[in-house]
Parts: structure tokens; sequence; C-alpha cells
């Protein structure tokens, strides 16, 4: 499809593309199964049950995970999976909820969850230019007594702004520390191996359609089964209860995964799962990493080494510049020869019409974008505190009440079929902002 329509495709952080042969094999299965919803003992549901179950095994498998020490807790996407947690974690006076400064939007709402249980939210910045943390200053976050309540801490394994994958080695100096850690997985897990086996966190989360690209509409929540024992629901829903009564006015959670999965699963879908992650195993997760490894040195080589006649440089990356503990996702702003960021959002439109898919803004992650462009504290809380702004403020409203700052960036994102012509295309467009 890419070649057929000379489409440079560039936004794989966003969503992976669809493999032909997953649809045809998922396609063929629903064509001759008779496949009910799930929750019952008749023909049609126990068959599948059958395959809810296989999926849920082929996710374990595919991480390592042994099922005495993890479950798997089918979602919607990786939001509703951190929604879970969030929405379920003891929070109180004396625990803590930390968290990195580079996450997505759905790991920073968890500390409304916090903020309605009294528990104070602590972020810990990543530093420029790599954008990576101080491992001294988390260090000193993680060490610290607390005041003896429960804490979480959480971060994504590779950031869906810079690239950077933040180090694995914070999990067990997290726990043995006391902390209950969430490891946001969702843009690490697509080309890099996680072995569960090797690390415990005691939450990930990730959503499918980014690993393999179809089936959509499904992420989990893989939970140590510790972890999960001691998250309370706030409410019940069908397929979440053994008994619930309406004049008794109590109900009973289900055990496990169940308790965790709010009505009807997306279980068409879900042996659509298990042949992806067999997909991605004929292929081998480590040579999908080096593949994207490779050709992600070679953008940011081709990148940097664009100049304007004057010797100036076109881009500034915010993120590593080198292929070493960072993932496919290269973040940028262009600027011309005298040193003015050209708008990201001249970027996306002259892309759009050279057929180039690549990503402009903020990507839901906040804390990113306000290390990399220099957007500080002061200048929101001026901004966020303007009687106008009380409850309603736009993106152009924003732009301009920091001042004209740039409010966004460009990302260009590498995956599973990227290949060098892709890199290329990318170079020549980019080469169309020199002067
Ligand atoms: C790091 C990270 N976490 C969470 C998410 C949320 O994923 P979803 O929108 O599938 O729930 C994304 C999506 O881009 C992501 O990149």
């Amino acid at each position: 499809m890419l070649d057929a329509t000379g489409h440079v495709y560039l936004d794989y952080t966003a969503a992976n593309l669809i493999p032909q042969s997953l649809v045809a094999r998922h396609t063929a299965l629903l064509r001759d199964h008779l496949l009910g919803n799930p929750h019952s003992s008749n023909p049609s549901s126990a068959l599948t049950t059958t395959f809810v179950d296989q999926a849920r095994l082929s996710v374990l498998e595919f991480f390592n995970a042994d099922p005495d020490e993890y479950v798997v807790i089918f979602t919607g996407n990786a939001t509703q999976a951190l929604k879970l947690v969030g929405e379920s974690y003891h929070f109180s006076e004396s625990g803590e909820y930390v968290l990195t400064f580079d996450n997505h939007n759905s790991v920073n709402g968890i500390r409304e969850f916090a903020r309605v249980k009294g528990c104070p939210t602590i972020y810990v910045p990543v530093v420029l230019p790599e954008m990576r943390v101080n491992d001294a200053e988390l260090a000193f976050v993680l060490e610290r007594g607390g005041a003896g309540g429960p804490r979480l801490f959480a971060y994504p394994a590779q950031s869906n702004f810079s690239g950077v994958q933040h180090p694995l080695d914070w999990i067990p100096f997290a726990q043995e520390r006391g902390w209950d850690v969430l490891l946001d997985a969702a843009a690490f897990t697509p080309t890099n191996p996680l072995d569960l086996s090797r690390w415990s966190p005691d939450f990930v989360s990730q959503s499918f359609y980014k690993m393999f690209g179809y089936p959509t509409g499904v992420g989990c929540l893989i939970a140590r089964k510790e972890a999960l024992a001691k998250l309370r629901r706030p409410w019940f829903a069908g397929g979440t209860i053994t008994v619930a009564s309406v004049q008794g006015d109590r109900y009973y959670l289900a055990e496990g995964a169940s308790a965790f999965e709010d009505g009807t699963p997306n279980y068409l879908a879900l042996p659509g799962v298990a042949f992806g992650l067999e997909y991605l195993t004929s292929i081998g997760i480590d040579v999908i990493h080096k593949h994207v490894t490779q050709l992600t040195a070679d953008l940011i080589e081709r990148l940097t080494a664009l100049r304007h006649s004057n010797g100036a440089a076109l881009a500034r990356i915010y993120g590593p510049r080198s292929a070493i503990r960072r993932g496919g996702t290269v973040t940028f702003n262009m600027y011309d020869q005298h040193g003015r960021a050209i708008d990201h959002r001249d970027v996306e439109a002259r892309a759009n019409a050279a057929n180039i898919s690549l990503r402009t803004g903020c990507f839901c992650n906040p804390g990113g974008g306000e290390i990399a462009l220099g957007i500080t504290g002061t200048d929101l809380s001026s901004c966020f505190h303007q009687p106008e702004h009380e409850t309603h403020l736009t993106i152009d409203d924003f732009r301009l009440c920091i001042d004209g700052k740039s409010t966004g960036a460009v990302r260009v994102s590498l995956g599973l079929v990227s290949n060098l012509a892709d890199v290329a295309g990318f170079t020549t467009f980019a080469e169309t902002f020199l002067t």
C-alpha cells in the first residue's frame, strides 16, 4: 500500500500499520467459527471463552510473565488500563504519587484521582538536551521515607515525546523502597522486548494497535497479582461480580482479572491479539528492535547534517542524538537561517501535501513539551489564572498567552516496516526548508 501510493508513513508511535496477513488470518477465524458473547456455558459462548483464554495466555507468554505472578486484564486501550489503576489505587493523605515530567496525559491524569483522596503528587523533571531524568534527583525522591501511606511511581519505558528509554532498573530500585511501580509500556513494546521474568513492575499498560496495527480497540493492563489484590474498585458492573443484589444492597467482586473487565470484552478482536503477538514473534522482537535502531541512527544523522547556506543548523532535536537508550521517535523543531522557529503547523501542512504522515504538537505529553520548548511554570500559571481562562482555553488562546513561544514540535517515528526509502523521503522533504 505504501509503495502503491508513494506514502511516507512516519507515525508509528501513534499506530503501527496493519499487516494484511494478520487481517486475513483473523477474518478466516471469524468466518469459520460461531462465536457468541462469553460469560455463559452455551457452545457459542464456550468457544469464545476458549479464544479469550488463549489470548490472555499469549500475552503472558509474549512478555515472559509467570501466570502465577501476573494476570492480564483486557481493556479498550492503554488509557483505560491506566485509569483502572488510578481509580482503584489506595491513594491517601499519607501516601505519594510520583511521576516523571515525561509522561502521556493518560498517566498525568491519574493525579486527579490522587488529588481527590488528598494524596500529594510529585513530578520529577527531565533535563535537556537528552530529556532524561537526573538519576540522583529521582533516587532522592524515591528514597525519602514518606509518611507511611501507599506510594505509586509511574513512568514510561519509552517516551512518546522524545523517544528516550527510561531505565528499567528503576523498577526494583523503587520497589525495594516500598513503591508500587506503574510502567507505561505503550510506546516501548512495539519495538523492544519487555521481559517480565527479569523486570517485575506492579502494573504495565499498553495498546495492541501500537504493537501490530490491528485490531484497534484492545489494550491491556498486566498486573502483579499481589499488587492487584490491594486495589479497590470504585464500582461494580456487568462481568465484574459474582453476586450483586438490588434488595440486599450488596455486591461481591469476582476474583482477579474479571473484577477489572467492565462489561463485555471486545471478544471478537481478542483472537486477533493472539495472532498479532505470533506475527511479531515470527519476525522476532529483537530483529525489529535492531532494524528500528539502525534506521533511527540514520535518520538522526541525516537530520542533524542539514545546514542552511550560512551554516546554521535546520533542526534542533529534543532528545538523544545517538541511537543509544532511545527508540525510533525523533522530535524536533526546524529553524530558518536566522534561528527563527518555523511553525510546526506549517511543517505539518507541507508534509501532508507531500503525502508524508508525521505528527506535530505535544503528542499528549505536556511535561515533555514544556521542558523541550522552555515553557516555565510562571508562564503557565500567569496564563491559566487569567479570569477568561478559568474554565475554557483553546490552543490558540494558549499560544497567545504564553507570548508566542512555540507550543509544539514535529515528531517523526519509525517502526516495523519503515525502510531506508522512508528516511530518504523525509530527508528530501526536510531539505525543502533549507535556504
Ligand atoms: C506512552 C503512551 N502512553 C499511553 C498512550 C495512550 O494510548 P491509547 O491512546 O491507545 O490509550 C500513548 C498513546 O500514544 C502513549 O504513547
